[in-house]
């Protein structure tokens, strides 16, 4: 396999990942225009822009509490914002009606932060709940398609009969993931997908992202700290600085950057990011 401008993949991770730039074209999945939020006195967003565009990983980094995850639940639309709009598909959502917005969630998967799992209900009825919200299908059918999402992400069968608070950390990551693809979205929105995990955990969520990517097949944006994931699945990385996006660009465009936010960003994990390198992983995408 010959990657884009003829590079020849070094390692199987990078021959298997197929990934490769995403070039901007027809209309973005989401667009956001100029958009402001503020909690209190502070601006988390000061007409912030950003494109995501059709089959592209997007990684959102940025200090905590800079407003990475209140962004991301106002692309969802579950937070209005104070000024500016965005865009899903060349539609505005904030002319969409309540039918508007459950059509554009039949669309989009969402791993919260917090997992926010229903803890009240089985595994198997936190996976099939947005088939039960979104779908006619019946309860083989749900079962059918939840199970094949649990052993997607590794879990068990078994692990469906059980609670949330009987899971683990990594075992209610891997939930909410399975959760997020039941209903085979479009869009997959993570926030802090591999938070609180051990490193193999880290590993094995960053590759699922990347698989989901051409399996469903999906546009994905990737709210993470953890620079490994937000270089390792990503086309495009943008950084949320004081309140806008202040640079976006590829992985390598990043690694290459001087701005001082950037580097405060990547010097840290420079040693890590130097494995994806060795891995062929960065290179195989220039
Ligand atoms: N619903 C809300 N009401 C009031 N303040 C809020 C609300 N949601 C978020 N905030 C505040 O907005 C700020 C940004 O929060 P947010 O969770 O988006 O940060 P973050 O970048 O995701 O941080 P982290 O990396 O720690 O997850 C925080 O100070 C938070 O307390
Ligand atoms: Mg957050």
């Amino acid at each position: 396999m010959t990657g884009p401008g003829g590079t020849v993949p070094t390692s199987p991770r990078a021959a298997n990942s197929g990934r490769h730039a995403v070039v901007p074209q027809g209309t973005p999945v989401f667009d956001v225009r100029g958009l402001s939020k503020a909690f209190g006195p502070r601006a988390l967003l000061d007409a912030a822009d950003l494109q995501v565009w059709p089959g592209e990983t997007l990684a959102i980094i940025g200090e905590s509490g800079s407003g990475k995850s209140v962004f991301l639940k106002l692309l969802a639309g579950l937070l209005e914002p104070d000024a500016g709009s965005v865009w899903f598909k060349g539609q505005n959502i904030a002319e969409f009606d309540r039918a508007g917005i459950s059509r554009m969630h039949r669309e989009i998967g969402y791993v919260f932060q917090s997992d926010a799992m229903f803890d009240s209900m089985t595994v198997l009825d936190n996976v099939g709940y947005a088939l039960r919200e979104h779908t006619n299908q019946s309860d083989e059918e749900i079962r059918a398609r939840a199970t094949e999402c649990i052993t997607r992400v590794d879990l068990k069968v078994e692990d469906l009969e059980k609670y949330p608070a009987a899971l683990s950390g990594g075992m209610r990551k891997r939930a909410a993931l399975a959760r997020a693809i039941a209903i085979k979205p479009e869009v997959v929105l993570y926030d802090e997908p591999t938070q609180g995990l051990d490193p193999q955990n880290i590993t094995r969520i960053a590759e699922m992202i990347e698989e989901l990517q051409h399996e469903l097949p999906c546009t994905s944006v990737v709210v993470t700290h953890d620079m490994r994931t937000a270089f390792g699945v990503s086309n495009r990385i943008a950084l949320l600085h004081e309140a806008r996006f202040a640079v976006i660009g590829t992985p390598e465009e990043l690694m290459r950057s001087t701005d001082p936010a950037v580097r405060a960003f990547i010097d840290d994990a420079m040693e890590e990011l130097e494995e994806l390198f060795e891995e062929g992983v960065l290179a195989a995408r220039t």
